[in-house]
């Protein structure tokens, strides 16, 4: 059932187009340039949205938080486990969404349960049709990624991102039309990776590296926290992720020359210059530099790897890098020789808190 491929992951990677087409299908109007979600078209909402997740779930909830505040919507994604202690402020004007890709982790139904007591609409963006999250909230949007065998969750993280991409325009202003290409070429142009990635050189050149680190800003913030989440996971090396913009407050003590600094750049405008100033103070301390990169800055000139997207902007481009990220992590593991699709002491679905 591995298709010819050795892990699970590997060829959970390897469906990511197809993944991606399964969740655009039906939901892109081509004519009205308009995005029709069947799965929510009696949800009606217009004030403030908050996200629950876990994991790499709520990395994807940040994404989709940034898509809508980008929008003018407002929206915060909160870790699940939290949501309880930090007493978000809740009530009946207030949809809470529960990003959870097999609907039945616990920290995410109960936040998800707290939130419908208090009146609030309750959403699940999920892969897993009739499990608990699907059937407790009033209202359920489907990722269509298919069954995820491999523990480390890698096809439904990027339909997550799609999907809640979709979410954003449905519940804001549509997409532009610019906007609506964009979304309906990320599959093809994750196929393009998948065919040229350097991933496995790049995985070669640092598997004996002291740690990871990642960074991004903006929409790749996400994707730096996702990148090392996956490292860690499966190589159990040290891995981090880190808002471009913080390493200067603390995190460069501990960059060396054998801790390698991926860094998610693209585009030419001031996010990227910004990230860029922070990929020279990583340079001036001799670290190994990736560019995860769509070629329009010239971070490359500061990189000693470069691992190539296709330039479609920062959304797309945070799910075409993470594509990237998944590989190099792939890669890593399997030299080190891991458990790949079981790594210790984890579990597929947490269902406890
Ligand atoms: C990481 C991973 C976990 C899950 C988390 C939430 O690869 O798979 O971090 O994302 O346990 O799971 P779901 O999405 O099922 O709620």
């Amino acid at each position: 059932e591995k298709s010819g491929y050795d892990h699970f992951m590997l060829k959970e990677i390897n469906e990511q187009p197809t993944a991606l087409r399964q969740c655009l299908r039906g939901r892109i109007d081509e004519l009205d340039g308009t995005i029709d979600l069947d799965d929510i078209a009696d949800l009606d909402h217009d004030g403030p949205i908050q996200f629950v997740a876990c994991g790499t779930s709520y990395h994807a909830a940040l994404f989709g938080a940034e898509r809508l505040r980008t929008a003018g919507v407002q929206a915060h994604a909160y870790l699940a486990s939290e949501y309880a202690s930090e007493r978000v402020p809740v009530d009946e004007g207030t949809l809470v969404v529960g990003v959870t890709q097999s609907g039945e982790t616990a920290d995410t139904l109960r936040a998800l349960r707290e939130a419908a007591r208090a009146g609030a609409t309750t959403l699940a963006v999920t892969n897993t049709v009739a499990s608990s999250a699907a059937r407790e909230c009033d209202h359920a949007l489907y990722i269509r990624a298919g069954p995820e065998i491999g523990v480390a969750a890698t096809k439904t993280f990027a339909s997550q991102q799609l999907a809640l991409a979709l979410l954003a325009f449905a519940l804001s202003d549509g997409p532009t039309r610019e906007e609506l290409e964009a979304l309906r070429d990320i599959p093809g142009q994750v196929q393009t990776i998948l065919d040229t990635t350097d991933a496995r050189a790049v995985a070669e050149a640092y598997a004996d590296a002291d740690a990871y680190f990642f960074i991004g800003r903006g929409y790749h913030y996400p994707v730096a926290l996702e990148g090392a989440l996956k490292m860690k996971e499966i190589t159990y090396r040290h891995a981090e992720g880190f808002a471009a913009g913080e390493l200067k407050h603390g995190p460069l003590a501990l960059v060396t020359q054998n801790t390698p600094v991926f860094a998610i750049v693209t585009g030419n405008g001031e996010t990227a210059r910004k990230t860029i100033g922070n990929v020279k103070e990583v340079e001036a301390r001799d670290a190994p530099i990736v560019a995860i990169t769509d070629g329009e800055s010239d971070v490359t000139r500061y990189a000693d790897h470069v691992l190539e997207i296709p330039a479609v902007g920062d959304l797309g481009g945070s799910v075409l890098a993470n594509v990237q990220l998944q590989l190099v992590a792939y890669w890593v593991a399997n030299l080190l020789g891991r458990s790949i699709d079981k790594p210790r002491n984890l579990a597929k679905s947490v269902t406890v808190e």
